[in-house]
């Protein structure tokens, strides 16, 4: 086989990539960790042997723990399946042998053995050769993001066991077993291949391909695992408080969408039972879901309203139990409080559009208190999204204020005095989005400093206009599509007009 001497070479270089970002910037935490591993086989061979295979059958308990996690993610997907087979078989599958045929083992095995290439656009181990590691993109407590540099030049996301987190630590602590250890993690970034391919949307995190660095017991390296994902920028919530509302209700719409996919996937209701901005990632700003290994789609099983409790820091709240004994939508409401505490109320009421204040209020009060499902949620944002981008929000501006301002088409201008406002696409003057000349002669209007502004044809996500805003300017260039509107009745001094 040709192929196998690359796959070969690729996971030896995974190892190497893995050896020399441990090496370049944790020295001093594998020099401890080390030491500790020696210290524990003197210790074995001091003689607890009792107690090494109790910590072993342990550590295979847990081994077996996970797998059986992921197993029911196996089962291919039932999109008309109408009497609960996928339902019954996630509940009860671990013990059911006859289930065993209609599990999709070709996906497991692809993920435990080494890869193939399953579908033609899936990159694998052979990808990875001639790779160039660049940087850490983030890490947590299960996996370090490595930004990587492919052969042919593409730019992707390398997701690995973090060697350095909380997961391996505590593993290491508890059973001594460093390769046991690192087997157990990526039982996580098995799971989340398995998640990426079964929820594919828009608003998760491309799966690009994985590598599985089993080499068949040689070098011991069984169980390395890394799952090649699309290139994000990690979200950084202080920036995005800090730009305009447009952006930030982006990533509230984003999320929203994803939540409505992820309450009917093909999995059934799905949670994210770890929801934090830093399972987030933005790709040209739009918002992806990254961290999908502590997403679920088990129900909770009830007898009563009271078993069906969502509890949260400042808030708690009963939702009803079905007459089929289980807790109604909990799954999904639990990542509509998610959205509302970790997302909207930082994001969405800040600096809305004045004529979307009490939509925005509305949206705050029924995600905040629960009282919407997520279509309902889906629908109000899709709404603000679609007056948005008509202008239709703007129709109490009166349209005479266009004609405080003289047009001319073609032109761009130079020798500009800038002001600065806030919050500025530009650093360095006052540009903002606008739905057209109407718009920003009202916020020129508004602006002490204005006494002109020029509509470029740069556009924004939603396909507003971008205005740059300024005091004067000394010379009218010609340029292309762009127009430039000065005031009739504080006329700048320019040489041309
Ligand atoms: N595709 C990606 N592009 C850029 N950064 C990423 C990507 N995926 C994850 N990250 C960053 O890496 C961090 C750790 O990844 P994550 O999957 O959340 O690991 P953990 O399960 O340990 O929390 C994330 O918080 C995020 O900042
Ligand atoms: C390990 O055992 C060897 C020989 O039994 C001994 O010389 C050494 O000091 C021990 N090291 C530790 C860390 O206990
Ligand atoms: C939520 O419920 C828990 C457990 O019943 C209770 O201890 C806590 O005080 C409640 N919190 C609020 C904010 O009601
Ligand atoms: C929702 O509105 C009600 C009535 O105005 C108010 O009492 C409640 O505090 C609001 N809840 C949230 C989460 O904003
Ligand atoms: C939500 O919308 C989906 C279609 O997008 C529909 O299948 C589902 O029944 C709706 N759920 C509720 C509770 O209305
Ligand atoms: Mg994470």
């Amino acid at each position: 086989m040709p192929g196998m001497g690359n796959s070969l070479r690729a996971a030896a270089l995974l190892a190497f990539v893995v050896l020399s970002i441990l090496v370049s910037l944790l020295i001093s935490s594998v020099q401890q960790f080390g030491a500790r591993i020696s210290h524990f086989s003197n210790a074995t061979v001091a003689g607890d042997e009792e107690e090494f295979a109790s910590l072993r059958g342990a550590l295979i308990y847990q081994l077996n723990e996970r797998r059986k996690e992921i197993i029911p993610l196996l089962l291919p997907d039932h999109d008309d399946d109408e009497n609960g087979l996928s339902g019954y078989s996630r509940h009860s599958l671990q013990h059911d042998q006859t289930l065993d045929s209609i599990l999709d083992y070709n996906l497991w095995n692809e993920i435990t053995h080494g890869s193939r290439k399953a579908h033609m656009d899936e990159m694998d181990c052979d990808s990875l050769v001639d790779m160039q590691a660049m940087e850490i993109l983030g890490s947590g407590y299960t996996k370090l993001v490595v930004k990587v540099n492919l052969a042919g030049g593409q730019p992707v996301a390398l997701k690995l066991v973090n060697e350095q987190g909380i997961d391996m630590g505590k593993c290491v602590e508890d059973f001594k077993d460093p390769r046991g250890c690192r087997e157990l993690v990526s039982y996580k970034l098995k799971k989340e291949i398995v998640l990426l391919q079964r929820l594919r949307h828009p608003n998760v995190i491309k799966l690009k391909g994985h590598c599985a660095g089993d080499v068949g017991g040689r070098g011991g390296e069984g169980g390395r695992v890394a799952v090649i994902l699309e290139q994000g920028n990690p979200l950084q919530m202080i920036q995005l408080l800090q730009s305009p509302w447009e952006d930030r209700f982006r990533v509230c719409l984003d999320l929203v969408r994803l939540l409505h996919f992820l309450s009917q996937s093909p999995l059934g209701s799905v949670t994210l039972l770890d929801f934090q901005p830093r399972q987030f990632v933005t790709v040209s700003g739009e918002l992806k879901l990254t961290d999908l290994d502590d997403a679920t789609a088990e129900e909770t099983s009830c007898q009563m309203d009271a078993d069906c409790t969502l509890q949260f820091p400042h808030r708690n709240f009963t939702l009803p139990c079905s007459t089929q004994g289980v807790c109604e939508g909990l799954n999904e409401k639990r990542n509509i409080y998610n959205a509302y505490r970790y997302f909207f109320t930082y994001l969405l009421p800040h600096q809305a559009p004045p004529g979307f204040t009490h939509l925005v209020d509305h949206i705050m009060n029924s995600t905040g208190e629960l009282k919407a499902d997520i279509n309902q949620t889906l629908e109000a944002f899709e709404h603000i999204l679609l007056l948005y981008k008509s202008g239709l929000h703007l129709d109490n501006l009166p349209p005479s204020i266009i004609r405080d301002y003289t047009v001319m088409r073609g032109m761009g201008t130079s020798g500009n005095t800038e002001y600065r406002c806030w919050p500025s696409y530009s650093q360095q003057g006052c540009v903002l989005s606008v739905h057209s000349g109407r718009e920003a002669a009202y916020i020129c209007n508004s602006h002490s400093q204005c006494n002109s502004f020029t509509l470029t044809g740069q556009k924004t996500w939603t396909g507003r206009l971008l205005a740059s805003f300024r005091s004067s300017f000394s010379h009218l260039v010609p340029d292309g599509i762009s127009e430039v509107y000065v005031k009739k009745t504080k006329a700048p001094e320019t040489s041309t007009v």
